[in-house]
């Protein structure tokens, strides 16, 4: 299916990438000039929030459903924001490391949940390998909120032996595209403000490229409407309200599982 110009122009509008009436000249046009807006929203109550709680929650019960082989292993939360999820694996018998890139994420967590190796790094700049290394790298709510979700990718991988699990919002389109976002400033988002809304193979094929043999996508989304849209092939990252979510599971190894849906072709 084709993108139509209408649609483009409406998603270049949306970006502040003036266009006229002309694809042509939208590719070589004006952007929207940077205004940093900060969400003042205390650290706890966005991550505790009723909607946090809810896709987590349907997030996890996804996650067991799977029944990948998670017990026993050691696993690196990777922007684990103040534990929720790293807790839930814990519960699953994972022996979790969390890290993020805020201080006070990790200041908030390190409080709820003492037990837990906590450190602070940012992925895109702060090698890995610091932490050891870890049989599982689990990272749900993290890629969208990066500038460079390819360089981040590759340093999970470093340290990652058998499988990574991955959420993020993504972008709606067949094309391996990476959309550049603004955000807010806010403790669940990015860090520098800049962030990008991949598509599924652009997700597929930088895991990939990072170095797994093996990349999934589980045929049955979470139940939550962020995972229970129709494609449309049309860019979109939100809509009807909410954000389009997807699900990856890369392993260096095959994955017999007839709930995965492999996402490469020979
Ligand atoms: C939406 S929250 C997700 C928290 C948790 N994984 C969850 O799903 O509930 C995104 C987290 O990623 C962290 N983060 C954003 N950019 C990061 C980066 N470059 N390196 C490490 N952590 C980052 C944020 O501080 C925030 O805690």
């Amino acid at each position: 299916m084709k993108i139509s110009v209408k649609n483009l122009d409406r998603l270049l509008d949306k970006m502040g990438v003036k266009g006229g009436d002309s694809v042509g000249t939208a590719y070589a046009g004006m952007v929207r000039a940077r205004k940093v807006k900060s969400n003042a929203t205390a650290v706890v109550d966005v991550f505790d929030s009723p909607a946090a709680i809810a896709i987590n929650e349907a997030r996890m019960s996804h996650l067991a459903s799977l029944a990948l082989p998670l017990a026993g292993k050691r696993v690196l939360d990777v922007g684990c924001g103040v534990g929720h999820l790293a807790a839930y694996l814990a519960k699953l018998g994972c022996t979790v490391t969390c890290v993020d890139g805020r201080e006070e994420n990790i200041a908030l967590l390190q409080q709820r949940h003492r037990h837990f190796e906590a450190h602070v790094a940012n992925v895109e700049r702060d090698p890995l390998s610091a932490l050891g290394t870890f049989e599982v790298v689990f990272s749900y709510g993290l890629l969208y909120h990066l500038e460079n979700p390819m360089a981040a990718l590759r340093n999970m991988a470093s340290v990652c032996g058998q499988m990574m699990l991955l959420e993020t919002i993504i972008c709606d389109h067949t094309a391996p595209l990476l959309r550049l976002e603004d955000e807010y400033l806010a403790a669940n988002e990015a860090l520098t403000s800049t962030s990008c809304r991949p598509t599924p193979s652009y997700v597929a094929l930088a895991l990939n490229r990072s170095g797994f043999a093996h990349v999934y996508t589980p045929r049955v989304p979470p139940d939550h409407q962020d995972f229970r849209f129709e494609w449309q092939n049309n860019l979109d990252s939100q809509r009807d309200g909410h954000p389009l979510r997807a699900v990856f599971v890369a392993s260096r190894a095959r994955i017999d599982n007839p709930q995965l849906r492999s996402m490469l072709k020979d």
